[in-house]
């Protein structure tokens, strides 16, 4: 004990000087990296620069020097940054602004402690309570594997995504995470179609905060019992920003004053919305959209899946089976209802040559993803005929000839909004034609846990390019680059508040869009944890968020669909949506009897309009959540810590549906 205090060396930094410095041994056989010189004062707060010693890492191409920035950003926002001074390496290009010089009043220290290591510590100054202590393993970074592990203060922690898991409050029985964005189907633990590397974590006295790990690259998390957590990633630098809070809701606030706060939706989109893939033509649209009214269901919006398309191809409609659709569109205007189409992002390249546009602008103006040579257009499978090319918004010039399609698609249907799906992005085949060569990008020596354990089956190979560079670092910013230049077309075509609902996300799509949980099932289990999921997005800065009500495969039920409807009357986002094939399940469909209750819920969402329509107006300008769990409310009660069955609307209404086949209430 005594010589290891020796061994110590604390540093508490203050925001405005540099921190004092004194060497220390280094032992022998231990890995990771100690303090090479001085601690340098930068504006932000302070540099180290660190020398890795001990032996080779697991995965080899250590980086033998790193840097360790730390930025005071304001009071309550902390961000280090690990990186490689010598080369640049990827980083992420969101923008998180922060003001020129270090806040001079801070509510956390950070200690740095040059032992055999270099560990550090973060604190929260009011309490004295460690919310990182990285003493719990060495640091690891190099090339394709880095990883740094802390204990956390306590196990309630909330985040981390996208994925389906049974209980809002994480497991931390050494559950692993894998972040990669792909097209799968709810799935409990898998990787889904989002990434968002953002947890939240109650202490034990009750106040929260919050970390986000801003990189893009293929990533997991480890929940450990101590409690704990290990970082693994596969690319990029580790840069984590923290967030004090103190409060749940704070934390949020602070989360998205960083990423961006959330759009400010359109009233219309807080209506109830109606939508299934495989209306087979116009007439079958407009009985149902004729039956709601003929029952007095409310509906605001009515969905056109890729059924509208000719031949599943973007830009265009089926003037056979939906002809007169954008009569239809203006009539469905008149009764005040919204249309909103779908846009996939794929452009089949095996259209006739002379008839289809958007493809033939594009190849002229070399926007597509690019194989590995950087030159050739990378070509998958999708819904189109014929093999596909995708688009690569990261490009300015992509997102310029997105934003003047989808203006002068306007022209043709007269859309209210935009559904952005398979944008994670989704391809049938295992990589792009003819498959993935091998090599250190589409075969890294570790493969975080994530379907497949494969980084190109049902998308890409990552080695494909981009214009930020390859999609080994760029995948999981695929739909997020596609949000910004979606939203602004909407604005530009219809000079209305944007509503774009998107499938995949990443830290920040919140300023640009709305989500839905993706193709869940009619399965009870599935109702439940679309709670979850809300509660998540909410966190996450996406709080238009909601589930497919009834399920979106397999045939739904009467009874399922009923309480499904009655739970999904209070998703912040409520849309009824079905799979092909599967049996109608709009609530006009069942009857009487379910049209009654569907009829009795919804009044009551559309009586409370205006109090949910202020609650995004807050999220909009304060950050606030919309859906909250009853923690952010009640963060003293530990009973609230681990409720996911019920959950409330901002602070003045709880929900509490009835989630248990055969029920007739909660108790
Ligand atoms: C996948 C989407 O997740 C689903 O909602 C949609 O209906 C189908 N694609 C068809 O467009």
């Amino acid at each position: 004990m005594e010589k290891k205090q020796q061994l110590y060396f604390v540093v508490i930094a203050f925001a405005v000087f540099a921190p004092a410095f004194a060497a220390t041994s280094i032992s022998e056989g231990q890995d990771g990296y100690s303090l090479s010189r001085k601690p340098e004062k930068t504006t932000k707060g302070w540099r180290v620069v660190l020398s890795r010693h001990g032996a080779t890492s697991r995965y080899g191409n250590d980086i033998s020097q790193i840097a360790l920035d730390v930025e005071f950003q304001t009071k309550d926002r902390l961000r280090f940054k690990i990186y490689d001074p010598n080369n640049k390496r990827f980083e992420v290009p969101l923008k998180i602004e922060s003001p020129p010089l270090a806040a001079p009043d801070i509510s956390y220290d950070i200690e740095l402690v040059n032992d055999s290591s270099l560990r550090f510590k973060i604190l929260r100054k009011t309490t004295g309570t460690v919310l990182w202590d990285t003493s719990l393993a060495d640091l690891i970074f190099s090339n394709q594997y880095l990883q740094i592990a802390t204990n956390i203060p306590s196990s309630s922690v909330y985040g981390f995504g996208e994925h389906q898991h049974p209980s809002f409050r994480h497991n931390m029985n050494h559950i692993t995470y894998g972040m990669y964005t792909r097209d799968q189907s709810p799935k409990m633990y898998a990787n889904l179609y989002g990434v968002h590397p953002f947890y939240m974590c109650i202490e034990n006295d009750a106040n929260a905060h919050g970390v986000l790990f801003l990189n893009s690259n293929a990533q997991e998390v480890t929940l450990s019992p101590e409690p704990s957590l290990t970082f693994r990633t596969i690319g990029g630098i580790l840069d984590f920003y923290v967030f004090l809070g103190p409060t749940p809701e704070n934390v949020v606030q602070q989360y998205t004053e960083a990423i961006g706060r959330p759009h400010f939706p359109p009233y219309w989109s807080l209506g109830y919305q109606l939508s299934r893939w495989g209306y087979p033509n116009i007439d079958v649209v407009k009985q149902t959209v004729t039956r709601m009214e003929e029952y007095g269901i409310p509906q605001d919006v009515q969905y056109g899946d890729i059924d509208y398309m000719n031949h599943h191809l973007d830009f265009t409609y089926d003037k056979e089976n939906y002809a007169g659709l954008p009569e239809y569109i203006q009539d469905l205007k008149k009764q005040g209802l919204h249309y909103v189409i779908i846009l996939d992002p794929f452009l089949s390249k095996d259209e006739a040559q002379g008839t289809y546009r958007p493809y033939e602008l594009g190849e002229q103006l070399g926007i597509w993803v690019n194989n590995s040579d950087g030159i050739t257009p990378a070509i998958g499978k999708a819904l189109p005929p014929g093999y596909s090319v995708y688009p690569d918004y990261l490009n300015p010039k992509t997102a310029d000839w997105w934003t003047q399609m989808c203006v002068e698609f306007q022209n043709v249907l007269p859309y209210d909004g935009i559904w952005i799906d398979m944008n994670e992005p989704s391809n049938f085949l295992n990589g792009q034609y003819p498959g993935c060569a091998h090599n250190d990008l589409n075969n890294p020596p570790f493969v975080p846990r994530i379907s497949d354990d494969s980084l190109s089956q049902s998308t890409l190979c990552p080695d494909s390019k981009t214009y930020l560079g390859s999609l080994y670092d760029t995948h999981s910013l695929f739909g997020w680059s596609e949000a910004a230049p979606t939203f602004r077309a909407i604005q530009e075509a219809t000079g209305k508040r944007p509503f774009v609902l998107s499938r995949s996300t990443f830290v920040g799509n919140g300023k640009y869009t709305a989500h839905w949980l993706g193709d869940n099932h009619a399965l009870w289990e599935d109702m439940h944890t679309s709670i979850i999921g809300i509660l998540e997005f909410n966190l996450f800065g996406i709080p238009q968020v909601g589930a497919d009500i009834c399920g979106f495969y397999f045939d739904t039920t009467f009874e399922l669909c009923l309480r499904w409807t009655q739970l999904g009357a209070f998703y912040p986002l409520s849309r009824n949506h079905n799979a092909l094939d599967q049996k109608d399940q709009d609530p006009a469909v069942f009857g009487t009897e379910f049209a009654t209750i569907a009829r009795s819920v919804l009044q009551i969402r559309y009586s409370l309009l205006p109090y949910l329509y202020t609650l995004f107006f807050e999220a909009h300008t304060l950050g606030n959540t919309v859906a909250r769990g009853l923690m952010h409310e009640f963060t003293a009660d530990p009973e609230t810590h681990g409720i996911d069955t019920a959950f409330l609307w901002g602070s003045a209404l709880m929900i509490a549906p009835v989630l248990q086949e055969a029920s007739t209430g909660v108790f």
